[in-house]
């Protein structure tokens, strides 16, 4: 079990349930013995920001690995585009369609019983205006069932965000490294160095949520600017090479466990998944070479 913070329903608050502020009952039906966990809501990561209760996010692409996360008692599963590089295969987020989204979003949606579901518009999906970020929110939330989107960028997409919040779909923003941007700032490099970028930096961040962002991943960019952004907002930033000061973390669940054999500087390995997997399929090749596998047990007789 996770040591998640004590936002709404956690496995293991460090505060309990109880000093959770306005949760509502879970989408799911409970059982007598095992009630639903609240959900998180919107509501509850401003809440968050305000009592100093660190938000934690991962991202998730199927249902199996989404299960676990949330039971732990992460806040919040990001369906992310980083799907394109970790999953299928592509070098960047840039080719992800909206099409391979969806799935995964449905996925970890159906199964997520506490976290909030964020889930990314992919490259292409959303930049072109305001109308064409709905069209394409309005699909994550009806056809994959998140609870809220993703979007890269800041005061260029800050109409985007307002029209969106107005209707219903609560944004959050993206800042710093934007890898869909990645052709254009030169590669996977830390973002706001220097006076003029930090303040344009910042000057985004106001912008996303004066729009009605709900939270700002702040990604690759120098401590001191995410402090000053995160000191500057009332609502949650969450950190990904942006160090301590951010309102939460995020992290991509295969650097997280151990999955990859590189992983960035920022990325913390807390497991070691991809060798116990490895470790795994090794021996049921075994068996199955030297005949152990399958066994009496595993066997049905007429
Ligand atoms: O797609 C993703 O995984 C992300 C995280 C890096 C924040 O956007």
């Amino acid at each position: 079990m996770s040591t998640a913070p004590g936002v709404p329903g956690s496995p293991t608050p460090a505060t309990g349930p109880s000093a959770a502020p306005g949760g509502t009952p879970g989408g799911d039906a409970g059982t007598a013995t095992a009630p639903a966990p609240r959900r998180v809501r919107v509501q509850h990561l401003r809440e968050a920001k305000e009592a100093g209760r660190r938000l934690t996010m991962l991202t998730a692409y199927d249902a199996a690995t989404a299960r676990i996360f949330d039971a732990s008692g992460v806040d919040m599963l990001l369906v992310g585009d980083s799907i394109g590089d970790n999953m299928l295969g592509h070098a960047t987020t840039i080719p992800v369609t909206m099409d391979e989204l969806i799935p995964a979003v449905r996925a970890v949606s159906r199964v997520a019983r506490r976290a909030l579901v964020v889930a990314d518009l992919p490259f292409g999906s959303y930049e072109a205006s305001p109308q064409h970020a709905h069209a394409a929110a309005v699909r994550m939330l009806k056809e994959g069932g998140a609870n809220a989107v993703k979007l890269e960028g800041g005061r260029r997409i800050a109409a985007h965000v307002e029209l969106l919040t107005g209707a219903g779909i609560p944004v959050v923003g993206h800042l710093g490294l934007t890898p869909q941007a990645e052709n254009i700032l030169g590669g996977k490099r830390v973002q706001g160095r220097g006076n003029d970028a930090a303040d344009a930096l910042l000057a985004d961040a106001v912008a996303l949520a004066d729009a009605g962002a709900v939270a700002i991943v702040l990604e690759m960019i120098p401590e001191g600017l995410a402090q000053r952004v995160t000191d500057r907002l009332a609502i949650p930033t969450i950190g990904i090479g942006a160090g301590a000061a951010c309102d939460g973390q995020v992290l991509v669940w295969l650097d997280m466990a151990g999955m990859t054999d590189w992983s960035p500087r920022f990325a913390k390995k807390f497991g070691d998944v991809g060798a116990a997997l490895a470790q795994a399929t090794g021996a049921y090749i075994s068996a199955v070479h030297d005949g152990t596998f399958p066994g009496s047990e595993h066997t049905y007789q007429s």
